[in-house]
């Protein structure tokens, strides 16, 4: 246990810290990603449901724990989770958090260093008079670490590591830096992803390239808002449904107790927890899905997005479309929309440093340089390995274990700590002291029954997803990548159908030059 040093500022600085936790590159990068991979619309449905009978219950079960263990003087999971019931399982189950923390922030902040790295190639003007192929080839050239030649000698590991330490260093800050951070970056990302999202609804065809005339942004609206009920009985699209609303509400890793510790006793939870959730919810559903993949749609083809749906798409495309602005407002565009993700990332990652660093404090009273640059090092440490393998999908294997299946399994854990050894009566009132809002009684017996019944169900039938995973996954993909590649690039009787000039494990559509 630890003394009270540190608090928020103010109301509106911890909504907007909380905010800037919840929202983050999950937001605009992995959901249409995880949206296309499963089927578009037929992800839809799951997903919302997981909001309403998952994530709002986990928000409410996170921050009235977070501020109950803080009542008590405890600021990390595992003392947090301690101070809930006996016995010392709960404390390695916070341990357990902790770790998928680290290992999500490692990959995590490779993401939000290519951000930083796009800020100033946008700058310096490195996509002027690029075509869109150029502009694809140039990321994946990026991002093959050893053959790169975009400028900078090993660029994606220089990035990472200067984004690395950028976030040991303002974490050493203890949380007035991240309430500062939040402060200005929340309200200008919101204003510039409305700004890109009008643009990615009015885009249509009037993108299309002349490498792919094809290509329609409509193509891309009406895959994922078509509604597909087939999928509903498919455990793997609810895997991912439920992983995809825990990582983009930053639940089940620990970061919202984290924060809810600093809260005092009869702070409101209830309407916060709401307000954060919703605000997310906005920025993913509305602008998440109206830049993206539109807008790649519109350049590439649907076919192009569905192949090389991943993290790498923003960046792919989203260069090429403000080159159609004229170099000057490219410049400008570029330093908005990477920097605003650039933001929405930082304040992310930064929470995922909290848990670790709440626990050396309690745990080994370990000052705030301490436990910073400890984080710092274990996140390089974790996160090298998926920047140097990135095209042999080490990157991906990360996402899946430490970004879907362990939320999903904390979140369970947590949900029976809460409901079932804490007890729902007292849970529930946890939940309601303070409250500036009314809940609606039937969401006691959601998170009594409905939420670890889907919790559970979805753990148990997706089992199988795992094993395929374990066993096949990389050899899997690369069989499909090298398939389609043949298939694109050769024609029946083996001649190829054009000029190879780029070819990297996972992206073959943009192999052509075509002049
Ligand atoms: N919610 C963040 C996003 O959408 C990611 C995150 C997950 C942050 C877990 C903190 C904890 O990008
Ligand atoms: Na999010």
């Amino acid at each position: 246990m630890s003394t009270k040093t540190d608090s928020w500022g103010s109301r509106v600085g911890l909504i907007l810290a909380m905010a800037g936790n919840a929202v983050g590159l999950g937001n605009f990068l992995r959901f249409p990603v995880q949206a296309v991979q499963n089927g578009g619309g037929a992800f839809i449905i799951p997903y919302l449901v997981c909001f309403l009978v998952m994530g709002i219950p986990l928000l409410f079960i996170e921050w009235s724990t977070g501020r109950y263990g803080g009542k008590y003087g405890n600021h990390s999971t595992p003392y947090i989770l301690d101070t809930m019931a006996k016995g010392r399982i709960w404390k390695y189950i916070g341990v357990f958090g902790i770790f998928t923390n680290i290992a999500v922030a490692a990959y995590y902040c490779y993401i939000e260093s290519w951000t930083m790295s796009y800020v100033y190639h946008s700058i310096v003007g490195t996509f002027n008079g690029m075509s869109q192929a150029d502009v694809a080839g140039f990321f994946n050239s990026y991002v093959d670490v050893a053959h790169s030649t975009t400028g900078i000698p090993y660029e994606a590991v220089v990035f990472y590591v200067i984004c690395l330490l950028l976030n040991t260093y303002i974490l050493s800050k203890g949380l007035g830096g991240i309430e500062k951070v939040a402060k200005i970056g929340m309200p200008l990302l919101i204003l510039f992803g409305v700004i890109l999202a009008v643009r990615g609804l009015t885009l249509g065809t009037s993108g299309a390239s002349d490498i792919f005339p094809e290509a329609n942004a409509w193509d891309g609206l009406n895959f994922l808002w078509t509604p597909q009920f087939d999928s509903l009985s498919n455990p793997k699209v609810w895997l991912a449904a439920a992983g995809q609303i825990f990582f983009t509400l930053s639940v089940g890793m620990g970061t919202i107790h984290c924060y809810a510790a600093y809260l005092k006793e009869r702070d409101d939870i209830a309407l916060n927890a709401v307000s954060a959730g919703f605000m997310n919810e906005f920025v993913e559903v509305v602008l998440g899905s109206l830049i993206v993949i539109p807008i790649a749609a519109g350049y590439l083809g649907l076919d192009w997005v569905i192949q090389n749906a991943g993290f790498g798409m923003a960046f792919q495309t989203m260069p090429y479309l403000f080159q159609q602005w004229g170099d000057v407002i490219a410049i400008f565009a570029g330093v908005f929309w990477f920097g605003l993700l650039f933001f929405a990332g930082i304040t992310s990652s930064l929470a995922m440093g909290t848990p670790w660093m709440g626990f050396m404090r309690d745990e080994f009273n370990w000052s705030k340089n301490k436990g910073a640059w400890s984080f710092g090092l274990l996140a390089l440490t974790m996160g090298l390995p998926t920047v140097v393998f990135y095209n042999e999908g080490l990157f991906d294997q990360y996402d899946y274990w430490a970004g879907t299946v362990s939320l999903v399994v904390f979140a369970f854990l947590e949900t029976i700590l809460f409901s079932y050894i804490f007890g729902i009566k007292k849970g529930w009132s946890e939940i309601n002291k303070g409250a500036d809002i009314k809940l609606p009684g039937i969401y006691k017996y959601v998170i009594l029954i409905v939420t670890p019944a889907l919790l559970g169900w979805v753990l148990i039938s997706s089992i199988p997803d795992w094993i395929d995973k374990v066993k096949d996954s990389d050899t899997h993909n690369k069989e499909w990548f090298a398939n389609t590649y043949y298939a694109e690039n050769f024609d029946a009787s083996g001649n190829t159908k054009g000029k190879v000039v780029e070819v990297s494990p996972q992206h073959v559509k943009l192999a052509f030059d075509n002049e």
